[in-house]
């Protein structure tokens, strides 16, 4: 029997991301759709539609909503009935996710791709492939807490790229600091960033965003220690910018290492990276974790965000960056609302699945 998920925050971006990948799931099935108190109460077609305009609000490119979701009913997030639910996805705007996330958690597990949580030292922040043991937390969280189910949380979508590639090259040569700009992708802003305000345009700031590039980052390469994560004591400098492109956050990292390595080295490490995860053949996973382009003219959004579903890190332009010391700089292109929030939630959940923290 499939294991049964209610799906909190549906109708949003990264909610229809996770719709898109739970579709014909082996793993799991849909029984539960939830969102604000505007969206109760209609089916999920009705609350994604303009009933004037017959318009339909539907992100996940190269999807179409099952004719199944689209019957559902969309329940109000705060009276959930997690009757029958084994799992829930909670991705819900910032302060929602703090009031709901407990709420569910108490009974059963519950994956996240907002903010509110991600920092707690008994709540794994997790990357699929880079972090799993950090899931160990999970056991610490649920005996202090009281709770039968957990909080597991994904990253900020910026961090997620980046941490991947670090991780790669951390245990190798040794991380002293990184310095990240980066060109994200509007649809990391939810549905509501105004044309006038992004299209020929760049925004130097989003706010938060660097603050938590560098606070998560830190956290995702701690290591396991007593019923914590003790962090990575990296400096680390991040500038974030929005960039009037849909989908995909392009990131200029430059790393200084500890020890030396040519970019020849670094693009070994980053081949040869994740594979005893991606071997799992987990049903979202990608075959690389991180795909490398010698070619200069990549990687780019438009060109590299969708590659083996999103799910994959594209990295170029690998070369020395004279500046640091032991420099290292390359591009990165991650995908913000696939590995980065809705697909990215389902690998996690595959996991969980495989690693059996669901159900009892
Ligand atoms: N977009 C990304 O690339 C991305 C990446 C990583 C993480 N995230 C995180 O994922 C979460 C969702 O982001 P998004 O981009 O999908 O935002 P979004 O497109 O604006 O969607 C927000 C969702 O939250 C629901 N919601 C809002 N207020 C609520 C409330 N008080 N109670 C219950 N549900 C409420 C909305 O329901 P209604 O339709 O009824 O308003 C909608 O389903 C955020 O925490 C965000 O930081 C997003």
């Amino acid at each position: 029997m499939k294991i049964k998920v209610a799906v909190v925050g549906a109708t949003g971006i990264a909610g229809q991301q996770v719709l898109a990948s739970l579709d014909n799931h082996p793993t799991f099935e849909v029984a539960a759709l939830a969102a604000s108190e505007r969206s109760a109460g209609k089916s999920f077609a009705d609350a994604i539609t303009d009933p004037d305009s017959g318009i339909r609000r539907w992100y996940a490119a190269g999807s179409n909503p099952a004719p199944e979701i689209l019957a559902l009913p969309v329940q109000d997030a705060k009276g959930l009935d997690l009757r029958g639910i084994d799992l829930v996805f909670a991705a819900v705007e910032s302060e929602a996710a703090r009031e709901l996330e407990p709420i569910y958690a108490r009974h059963v597990p519950t994956v996240s791709t907002a903010r509110p949580y991600r920092m707690e030292p008994d709540v794994p922040l997790v990357i699929p492939g880079v972090n799993l043991e950090h899931l160990a937390l999970i056991n610490e969280q649920k005996r202090r807490r009281g709770w039968r189910g957990f909080i597991a949380t994904l990253p900020n979508c910026t961090a997620t790229g980046m941490a991947i590639t670090l991780k790669a090259l951390e245990p190798r040569f040794g991380i002293d600091c990184v310095m990240v700009t980066t060109m994200q992708g509007i649809s990391g802003a939810g549905r509501d960033l105004p044309a006038l305000d992004i299209v020929e345009n760049i925004i130097p700031y989003i706010p938060r965003e660097e603050e938590r590039v560098q606070i998560e980052t830190r956290k995702i390469l701690g290591h396991l220690g007593e019923g914590a994560i003790a962090e990575l004591p990296i400096r680390l400098s991040a500038t974030c910018t929005r960039a009037g492109v849909i989908a995909g956050h392009t990131e200029a990292v430059s790393v200084g290492l500890k020890k030396p390595a040519s970019p020849e080295d670094i693009i070994a490490a980053f081949q040869e990276y994740g594979t005893e995860f991606t071997r799992l053949g987990l049903p979202s996973s990608p075959r690389h974790l991180i795909t490398v382009h010698r070619d200069p003219m990549r990687p780019q959004p438009r060109l590299d965000r969708d590659v083996e579903g999103g799910m994959t890190t594209s990295v170029g332009r690998i070369r020395p960056d004279e500046v640091l010391p032991n420099g290292i700089k390359y591009l990165l292109v991650t995908h913000n609302t696939a590995m980065g929030a809705g697909k990215g939630a389902v690998l996690l959940a595959e996991y969980l699945a495989h690693a059996g923290y669901l159900r009892g």
